[in-house]
């Protein structure tokens, strides 16, 4: 594994291998045992969206290892002016030892990627969000105790949460089903994979139906970052998408709730529902900590 780019890339046993890395590390944590493994490397975080959870995880989470975070504000680089991102790539190549990067086009991660030659990781693009699903498997797994036999159910757009989570939920065993309305699916792409990886996969349009015996329920923003000129139309679209006490009864009694943040009250989750699933909620933003140090140690640490 050089890069973390998309959840395509990675095979199951790499996820688990990430997912056992990031229990541990979050171990040592708890019981104050340092874990120096970046000692001496600097990690570039470039961010072209706003980010409360990403920036502030990464930047901890580097100095945790003993390393040096450096955020780098696309506002200020050369590259929001337009210089082409193949030679950033390889002038950064010489200054850092990995680069995270949150950004629209994923070929501009991919692009890094190909032109640099030191590890990139993939921060949010328009088409995914590995980090955040790595983290919600680590969830998943802690409050659950394994992913065998399990049913997500994703709720919303066919956006970046829903092309990671439909991958990474595969990937590891899970069954899932997302509901979507007809114009807002996932891409192609997804949908091909999804459908030659596993028969555990279902797309549907009725969240009701989605939900039937879910163990996981997860939902996302109807708007993502860069859609705030369709808000209007969205929330027209996706009313009805939304995780409540109706669609939590079609659910297992023990479901568990997750959300990326940030949420959106009485939109794609009630209130009410959002606060009953609190502590799994936050403890899925804690973990993005623990499993992105455990991406960096992996692509990172020799
Ligand atoms: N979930 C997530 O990526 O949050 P931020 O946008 O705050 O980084
Ligand atoms: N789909 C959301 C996720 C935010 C973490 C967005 O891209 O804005």
């Amino acid at each position: 594994m050089k890069h973390l780019l998309k959840m395509l890339d990675l095979s199951t046993e790499e996820i688990i291998e990430i997912l056992n890395l990031a229990d541990q590390l979050k171990y040592e944590l708890k019981h104050g045992i340092p874990h120096p493994h970046l000692k001496g490397k600097t990690l570039g975080m470039i961010f072209q969206k706003a980010s409360t959870r990403t920036r502030v995880s990464f930047e901890t989470g580097m100095y945790q290892l003993g390393g040096y975070p450096l955020f780098l504000s696309s506002n200020d680089l050369q590259i929001g002016r337009g210089e082409p991102v193949q030679d950033t790539a390889r002038v950064l190549s010489r200054y850092l030892d990995g680069i995270m990067i949150r950004t629209f086009e994923q070929k501009e991660v991919e692009d890094l990627a190909e032109y640099g030659s030191i590890p990139i990781i993939n921060g949010l693009t328009d088409f995914c969000h590995p980090c955040q699903v790595l983290a919600d498997l680590m969830t998943i797994r802690e409050f659950k105790g394994t992913f065998d036999g399990l049913k997500m159910c994703f709720i919303g757009d066919g956006n970046n949460m829903a092309n990671s989570l439909i991958v990474g939920c595969l990937k590891v065993g899970m069954s899932v089903s997302i509901a979507c309305p007809n114009d807002y699916q996932p891409p192609k792409e997804i949908l091909n994979f999804a459908n030659a990886y596993s028969n555990k996969f279902e797309l549907t349009d009725t969240p009701m139906q989605a939900a039937k015996g879910a163990d996981v329920l997860i939902t996302d923003v109807w708007a993502s970052m860069g859609q705030e000129g369709e808000a209007e139309k969205r929330r027209k679209a996706f009313t009805g998408y939304q995780i409540n006490d109706e669609l939590m009864a079609q659910a297992k009694s023990d479901a568990m709730v997750l959300h990326c943040l940030p949420a959106h009250r009485e939109e794609e989750i009630t209130e009410k529902v959002f606060e009953a699933h609190a502590n799994e909620i936050f403890e899925e933003a804690e973990n993005r900590l623990h499993a992105q140090k455990a991406v960096m140690v992996k692509l990172m640490a020799n």
